[in-house]
């Protein structure tokens, strides 16, 4: 049977045992729409067993594959991974960045069967069209081979910034407006009253997708790392100091268990504080100092 033809119940009967325990203890209507991953500690994982850094790497690309498969065996809609970003290009040794350019080829290509079996779709966010043009063409052929599956999308943030992607969008926001001035045959500063927050989410690399309800950072490190800073606004964040190369579908399972025990609150009150609770708690406490006095 394709992939797109099983149900979630078949999907899940797919988790190894451990991982439909912990399934079976969430709550399947708040599934995160979509989870945002730092992955790192691949340096470190190799040199606790006296290896080369590049050998982190390649186990790292490893744990890419079992996590896009649980996200989409229990139905996470969209996975996004920081994978490769414009410092790692700028700031790395050339060997290291040429390797992970190498090492994404090599996964790209091993794994577009398993992505097409399990209904992964693949697609990329960054300033792409800066990679190797033989990386470039690499990653246009994944996507395309697997732009029809309706599973997970897996996206790979690539030499990705979110700063730079903020200047991206703001050329693109600003050079509308001056279209648009230019039509209505008013200057520019009449239509800057016309730019908000929508605007701007518009022209975004991630314009098409909703914003992460859940940001997963590995190796205990407490930092953003200019990753999706626009669109984490009201994410949750969950920090475990385990290592990238040994995290599995049952830690992102972990990760959304404590996302569910999470009170999402938006800017907004807890339900607990609604004017009506507050409004009998403010009664409840009247009464009670009455009684005392
Ligand atoms: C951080 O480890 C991770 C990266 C620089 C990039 C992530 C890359 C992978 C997981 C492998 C390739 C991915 C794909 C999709 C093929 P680090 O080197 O910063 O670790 P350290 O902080 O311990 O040195």
């Amino acid at each position: 049977m394709s992939s797109a033809a099983k149900t979630r119940a078949d999907r899940i009967a797919e988790l190894t045992p451990e991982e439909q325990r912990l399934y079976r203890e969430l709550d399947p209507q708040r599934i995160p729409e979509h989870i945002a991953i730092i992955m790192d500690g691949n340096g470190r994982w190799a040199g606790k067993r006296l290896l080369k850094r590049f050998l982190g790497h390649q186990q790292g690309a490893e744990a890419v594959q079992y996590v896009v498969e649980t996200a989409e065996r229990i139905g996470v809609p969209w996975i996004t991974l920081y994978a490769f970003s414009l410092e790692n290009n700028l700031r790395r040794p050339k060997t290291e960045v040429n390797f992970l350019m190498k090492l994404l080829k090599t996964y790209l290509v091993s794994n577009i069967k398993r992505m097409n079996d399990n209904n992964i779709r693949i697609a990329y966010i960054g300033r792409t069209s800066e990679l190797p043009a033989d990386v470039h063409e690499t990653m246009q052929w994944a996507a395309d081979a697997t732009s029809s599956n309706t599973g997970t999308t897996l996206t790979l943030a690539l030499n990705y910034g979110s700063r730079s992607e903020i200047v991206d969008a703001m050329r693109t926001v600003i050079a509308d407006l001056a279209a648009e001035a230019r039509t209505q045959n008013k200057p520019l500063e009449d239509l800057l009253g016309n730019l908000d927050e929508q605007n701007i989410s518009r022209a975004l690399y991630t314009a098409h997708m909703p914003d992460p309800d859940l940001v997963i950072r590995t190796s205990g490190e407490l930092r953003i790392s200019n990753f999706l800073l626009w669109q984490i606004a009201y994410s949750e964040i969950y920090v475990t100091d385990r290592l990238w190369p040994d995290f599995r579908g049952i830690h992102l399972l972990e990760a959304i268990a404590d996302y569910q025990r999470r009170e999402r609150r938006f800017g907004g009150l807890s339900e607990s504080s609604s004017d009506e609770n507050l409004s009998e708690k403010l009664s409840e406490d009247a009464e009670a100092a009455h009684v005392l006095r």
